[in-house]
């Protein structure tokens, strides 16, 4: 608060000087001399303000900027030892209950929306248990004063379309937020075109951005692999990758990043660019949803919103979902969610058909197998293309 900042004593130390020389000037120099040195004063200010005014507008188009640190960013910051951050270090003698240190993190709510929101998903939600569970114990140890590096919490999450990478990523997110492993636990979401400019010297301001945005919560990059176009020499992507390497290496304890995509291409990208792999701390894989688990999700989420299928229209449903499985672009929880939506629509076209009709609280929230047999899936072979709404 009561700091001394050299920045502000040079200037007053110049504005006193020129005041003198001014004083000085005035007093002694015949009045035209004063006027001209007066004037070239002013001009020579007035270039110095532009020309400085100049460079740091243009400093941030300069291509070099790749090589150049992040404004937040500090070198060599994050591999130091961390003491810990509790003012009253336990004694040696004293002992902790996990539990009570998760409750005092309040990371129960986290789980239980997990399990709200997310239907099945086992091996995810234990992935999610054992990294809460290590930077539980992270937090006890520096309790107790025991230096520790900052885990290494990078991470990917592979899968196809709809089988909940992103929803995780909330969650993981918030987890992480309230065991004070990030500031503001929020997500920024982003792919090639936010990360990757197309012409020289626009990909590092780019770049710089979005992890500007996403200080003190998740990068989650969708299709990571698409930042990478081997062959490509007029491609920016690896520019990209080399700042976000040095990011992830030197800010970690500010920014936590998240590559997503399908799993096999993810694989072919880690091939290619070691240095990414290797910045890596946990893979978590979201596997494709079975067919009942796709009912599952459905049911849930009629529940949610206060629908039911009738019995028949639940078996009119798993048929449905049966062909829709085989289609192109089927995209697991979104497909279910997207025709849930559609049924509702005709349900209520249904209702609305006979306006005089009386309907009871059951019929507003009952779905019938019309609701269901009257998507266009059913109408065509399933060998056909299908309606690219997914
Ligand atoms: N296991 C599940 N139970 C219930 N709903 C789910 C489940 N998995 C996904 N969903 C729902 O499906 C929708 C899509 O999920 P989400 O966006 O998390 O998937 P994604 O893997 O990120 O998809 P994409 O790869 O296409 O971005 C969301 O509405 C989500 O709530
Ligand atoms: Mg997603």
């Amino acid at each position: 608060m009561y700091g001394f900042n050299v920045k502000y004593l040079k200037t007053s130390m110049l504005l006193l000087a020129a005041l003198v020389g001014l004083v000085l000037a005035g007093t002694y120099l015949p009045r035209v001399v004063f006027f001209l040195v007066l004037c070239g004063a002013f001009l020579l200010t007035m270039t110095i303000a532009i020309s400085r005014n100049a460079f740091t507008q243009t400093r941030d188009e300069d291509p070099q900027v790749a090589t150049m640190p992040l404004r937040r960013e500090k070198k060599f910051s994050v591999a130091r030892p961390r003491r810990r951050r509790d003012p009253e270090e336990l004694s040696p003698e004293a002992t902790v209950s996990l539990a009570e240190e998760r409750r005092m993190a309040d990371i129960e709510d986290v789980f239980t929306a997990l399990d709200r929101q997310l239907v099945g998903l086992v091996p995810v939600k234990k992935k999610v248990e054992e990294i809460a569970s290590l930077l539980l114990v992270d937090r006890v140890r520096q309790r107790f004063g025991l230096q520790a590096p900052r885990p290494n919490l990078h991470m990917c999450f592979t899968g196809d379309p709809g089988t909940g990478k992103t929803t995780v990523a909330l969650q993981m997110a918030d987890l992480l937020r309230r065991l004070g492993y990030l500031e503001k636990g929020h997500l920024v979401h982003a792919m090639r075109d936010d990360l990757v400019g197309e012409f020289i010297g626009h990909t590092a301001p780019k770049t710089k951005r979005v992890l500007e945005r996403a200080m003190g919560g998740v990068l989650f990059i969708d299709e990571a692999y698409y930042l990478f176009r081997p062959g490509d020499s007029k491609d920016y992507g690896q520019e990209c990758i080399d700042i976000l390497l040095q990011v992830m290496e030197n800010d970690r304890d500010k920014l936590v990043v998240i590559l997503a995509g399908y799993r096999d291409r993810m694989d072919v990208f880690f091939e290619s660019n070691p240095g990414m792999s290797s910045r890596i701390a946990h893979h978590l894989d979201f596997a494709p949803y079975t067919l009942n688990e796709l009912l599952a999700i459905g049911n849930a989420m009629l529940e949610r919103s206060s629908y039911y299928l009738a019995p028949e229209a639940e078996l009119a449903f798993r048929d449905y979902l049966t062909i829709r499985m085989e289609q192109p672009r089927f995209a697991n929880a979104r497909s279910v969610r997207n025709e849930l939506e559609r049924s509702r629509l005709r349900h209520a076209h249904r209702l609305a058909a006979d306006l005089e009709a009386s309907r009871s609280k059951d019929d507003l929230m009952r779905i019938e197998p019309a609701d269901i047999l009257a998507s266009p899936l059913f109408a065509t072979s399933a060998l056909a293309a299908v309606d690219p709404r997914t």
